[in-house]
């Protein structure tokens, strides 16, 4: 099957919440699609995420119970669990420290460009992410208040600032995935109504993670859309300036 162009993917991508129980998708391609979103960009391209593939039959039943029995999931072939991992933050920096200076000599990229970058790594970067119980964040929270003041500032420093920052790269992915997804003719259903804390056992996660969101693949039920597609006009939600 040809591949869809990407403005043909993003028309064909549905929420689907009913899948076709005789058509089976393939694992490779599927794997091939969670590659792909690892492409997407990341804050600081530090990558904080981790994609689970749910194929089994046996984790699959535990992953449809804690969707609460929602149809995307009970009729979904296989899952892919995006999950957040703010707690590799120092396993990310370190292998992006090892990455510049293994390329500093080599590329023909300018130099000056990577030593740059280095800096910071080395010194902003653990700033950010650098956390004791929310209390670290708290001091930054205020330092940057006051030195925004004068002049302007990163602001996002906080626990819960950086939980948002990993989220926002990890939703980054998921549409990528979607969209690869899509792409081949493979549809998907987003979710985020499930119970994290059981999803986070069944899949042997430390406490301090969290997951994205859970998305259900499949092939389309000809009965798998539920309704028309739904979007507020574009001058509600479009700005030019
Ligand atoms: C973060 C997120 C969470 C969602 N959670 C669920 C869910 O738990 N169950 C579900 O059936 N759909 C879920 N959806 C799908 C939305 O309802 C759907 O994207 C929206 O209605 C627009 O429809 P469309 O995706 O077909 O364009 C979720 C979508 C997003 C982005």
């Amino acid at each position: 099957m040809k591949e869809k162009h990407v403005s043909e993917a993003i028309e064909f991508r549905r929420s689907v919440r009913i899948y076709d129980n005789s058509k089976q998708i393939e694992s490779t391609k599927v794997k091939q699609c969670i590659y792909q979103s690892t492409l997407s960009p990341s804050s600081s391209n530090m990558q904080l995420w981790e994609f689970h593939h749910i194929v089994s039959n046996k984790k699959k039943k535990e992953i449809i119970k804690n969707c609460f029995n929602q149809s995307a999931a009970k009729t979904a072939k296989q899952f892919v669990i995006i999950v957040v991992r703010k707690d590799l933050w120092k396993k990310r920096l370190k292998s992006n420290i090892d990455y510049i200076k293994l390329n500093l000599n080599k590329n023909n990229i300018d130099e000056r460009y990577y030593k740059k970058a280095l800096k910071y790594y080395k010194n902003i970067v653990p700033i950010v992410y650098n956390d004791f119980y929310g209390l670290i964040g708290f001091i930054k929270k205020i330092s940057s208040y006051f030195f925004g003041l004068f002049s302007p500032i990163y602001r996002e420093v906080s626990s819960t600032d950086i939980r948002i920052v990993s989220q926002k790269s990890a939703a980054l992915a998921a549409q990528s995935f979607m969209i690869s997804m899509s792409g081949i003719g493979y549809d998907t259903c987003p979710m985020e109504g499930f119970d994290s804390l059981r999803i986070k056992k069944n899949l042997n996660l430390p406490s301090n993670t969290e997951i994205s969101m859970i998305i259900a693949c499949g092939i389309r039920h000809k009965k798998g859309i539920f309704g028309s597609r739904f979007r507020v006009p574009m001058d509600e939600v479009y700005s030019f300036h």
